[in-house]
């Protein structure tokens, strides 16, 4: 009986330059670059079995078996691996997230990433990184900077079979390894996808092009405040990336809104943090937490602090760490 198998962890990633947006919604070509920072301690662990005993793949998260939508993208990456490395056989996927599934926190990022490398691994594809990193893209596109440690750009790319979209390195985690909380105000699933999101917002937003106007410029000054550890330079860049992609959001029609009360009332409330001293900006992604990065040097009171603010459910810590690997 033939069976190969291999297991990966992948980390979570936060963009610090959103990603809101898709040239092809097929192979996740998006319509502008990002930039993210890859997070150590929330990550996916993901186990493939490539088995000639299963009739079809299989796909289980946190313990449960997952169907439709999210089987489908699975398969998809799956295919690919067997198309490049000759693996003849479906496939087990189990795969635990130590962190909320689906509640804006990149779960899907995490997992895929995983599962590319873990795949790959399985199936004997010796692949480069930024094979793995193109791989990860198909299930999801945020997905393909989990590949990369530290400071992780997403480009573009041009051609058609999205071969040259995939993530490169700005900097390891070394070179600045800025701390994150992510204040939790909600427990449960997202209602709107992000793939759903996005596409509703470039089709009916007044704002759209404007927004994916915007990504260029902040590309460059991320990348410069990322080059000079300049944490205001790149507190501002975040922080009107992260705004101006809600705007476009919540200029669709019919507006879609992430946040709850209890976001913008946490955003106040730090506002009051940032007045009395503390150095740190915020961001949000596809769903109500606020994530908020400070300084390395930061004293770690500060995550007590974060936890007091009224709407405060609890905090879920990190620092910037290494990409995806393949563990024992
Ligand atoms: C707001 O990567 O989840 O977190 O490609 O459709 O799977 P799909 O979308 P996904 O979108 C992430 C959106 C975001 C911003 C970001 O991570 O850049």
């Amino acid at each position: 009986m033939s069976k190969r198998s291999a297991r990966a962890i992948a980390p979570s990633n936060i963009a610090l330059v959103k990603y809101w947006g898709k040239r092809d919604t097929k192979l996740n070509l998006p319509a502008a670059g990002s930039l993210s920072a890859t997070l150590s301690s929330m990550y996916s662990e993901t186990e493939v079995t490539f088995d000639e005993t299963l009739s079809a793949d299989q796909l289980i998260i946190n313990g449960e078996a997952v169907s439709g939508a999210g089987l489908s993208k699975a398969v998809g990456l799956l295919n690919d691996v067997r198309r490049q490395s000759g693996e003849k056989h479906f496939a087990r996927v189990e795969s635990t997230n130590n962190f909320p599934t689906a509640a804006g926190l990149a779960s899907s990022a995490s997992g895929y990433a995983a599962l590319a490398v873990a795949a790959a691994a399985a199936a004997g594809w010796r692949a480069s990184t930024a094979q793995l990193s193109a791989l990860a893209r198909l299930g999801s596109g945020s997905a393909c900077r989990s590949l990369i440690g530290g400071f992780a750009e997403w480009q573009t790319g041009s051609a058609s079979d999205g071969s040259d979209s995939y993530a490169i390195q700005v900097a390891p985690a070394e070179h600045w390894p800025l701390k994150m909380y992510a204040l939790v105000v909600t427990e449960g699933p997202k209602a709107t996808s992000s793939t759903h999101g996005m596409m509703h917002t470039a089709a009916s937003s007044p704002y759209y092009t404007a927004w994916i106007d915007s990504v260029a410029r902040d590309l460059n000054d991320a990348r410069a405040a990322i080059a000079s550890r300049d944490f205001s330079a790149l507190s501002e860049v975040a922080e009107r990336s992260c705004l101006a992609m809600h705007a476009a959001m919540i200029s669709a029609r019919p507006s879609l809104v992430y946040w709850r009360p209890q976001t913008l009332a946490v955003i106040e409330q730090l506002k009051r943090l940032r007045a009395a001293g503390l150095s740190f900006f915020f961001t949000i992604d596809a769903g109500p937490h606020v994530k908020v990065f400070v300084p390395p040097e930061t004293d770690p009171m500060v995550e007590g602090k974060l936890a007091e603010l009224d709407g405060v459910r609890r905090v879920i810590s990190a620092v910037v760490g290494p990409g995806a690997r393949v563990v024992d």
